[in-house]
């Protein structure tokens, strides 16, 4: 009866059976695993962040498939601050990057589909394809001891055949910390370029830079060559996931852009997903991000002074 898109092993693994011995003998447990920022004790602007959320306006619903005007206007007002120009109308609000994916997966997958996907990475890009009916196929990340992590890009011209439709490329990638290069972002398009498929760029640690240098490829946001999708949000950028404020920016050549922006405003349209209240406080929690990353960043510093990592 069920459908195959979940045919996959869902029993608990032995760590997951572990943990839960352990809970319910009331062990102590310290977790490592917690990527929770709300619980982890940082110092947030609460006064500004509620007072944003508690807009009046918020109690008349107004619908906009891409997300409402005034919103995307204040994430094209996020890139201008990076000297980057990207037209509102190119912008979708969605609640997270996790449903970005899904809705990019759902305009450029057929059945069986295959998306390449760096490894190592963050694990949910099984689910999301499998979800969508798509395949992963992953394409390795180097090691290298003098240039630290980097895409093998022999493989991963091998590894692209007739189903591929993207490469996903994760800047800073989760959990390497490694990041995209200028070179790297060159290579990248005239791949795509030559194969005609797309780059979905999950960029939600960008802000997140502690050692700052000029080859860091900052973002792929209005970049005019292959079909790209840059994807970023409230979750990571200001630390508050339950928001759930994401957005895509969608930009690339003439051939498949008008197409592809129609087809995904189809897509959210259908869905509707994303509430009036964080849209209409999106301007106002902009502004409270420079404070929570100084303390995400400063805690990783902290901690890798302390050689946690
Ligand atoms: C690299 C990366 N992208 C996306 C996500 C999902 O973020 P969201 O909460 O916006 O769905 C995560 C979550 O940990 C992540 O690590």
């Amino acid at each position: 009866m069920l459908s195959r898109r979940l045919n996959m092993d869902i029993e608990p693994n032995r760590l997951s059976l572990l943990l839960r011995r352990k809970q319910s003998a009331d062990e102590k447990i310290i977790d490592l695993t917690v990527t929770n920022p709300t619980i982890l004790g940082f110092k947030y602007n609460k006064k500004e962040i509620l007072r944003a959320i508690s807009d009046e306006s918020s109690l008349t619903y107004i619908t906009d498939s891409k997300g409402l005007l005034s919103a995307r206007k204040d994430i094209c007002n996020y890139y201008a601050g990076k000297d980057i120009k990207v037209d509102p109308e190119s912008v979708f609000i969605v609640p997270g990057t996790s449903e970005a994916y899904s809705y990019i997966f759902k305009l450029l997958l057929d059945p069986d589909d295959e998306i390449l996907v760096p490894q190592p990475c963050y694990p949910l890009f099984e689910f999301l394809a499998s979800l969508d009916c798509g395949k992963v196929v992953y394409y390795p990340l180097m090691y290298d001891f003098k240039d630290g992590w980097m895409p093998d890009y022999k493989v991963i011209n091998k590894l692209i055949g007739p189903r591929s439709k993207a490469i996903v490329i994760v800047n800073p990638n989760n959990p390497t910390g490694s990041y995209v290069r200028n070179e790297d972002a060159y290579k990248f398009n005239e791949i795509c370029l030559k194969h005609d498929i797309a780059i979905i760029s999950d960029e939600v640690f960008s802000d997140f830079t502690v050692e700052p240098n000029d080859n860091i490829f900052k973002t792929f946001a209005g970049n005019n060559k292959a079909m790209t999708f840059v994807l970023n949000g409230f979750s990571k950028l200001i630390a508050l996931p339950q928001l759930k404020f994401g957005w895509i920016v969608v930009s690339g050549q003439a051939t498949h852009l008008d197409e592809a922006i129609q087809k995904l405003e189809i897509i959210t349209d259908t869905y509707l997903s994303i509430g009036t209240p964080v849209q209409l406080a999106a301007g106002r929690l902009f502004k409270t991000r420079e404070d929570i990353q100084h303390r995400v960043c400063g805690k990783i510093i902290q901690c890798s002074k302390a050689g946690y990592f």
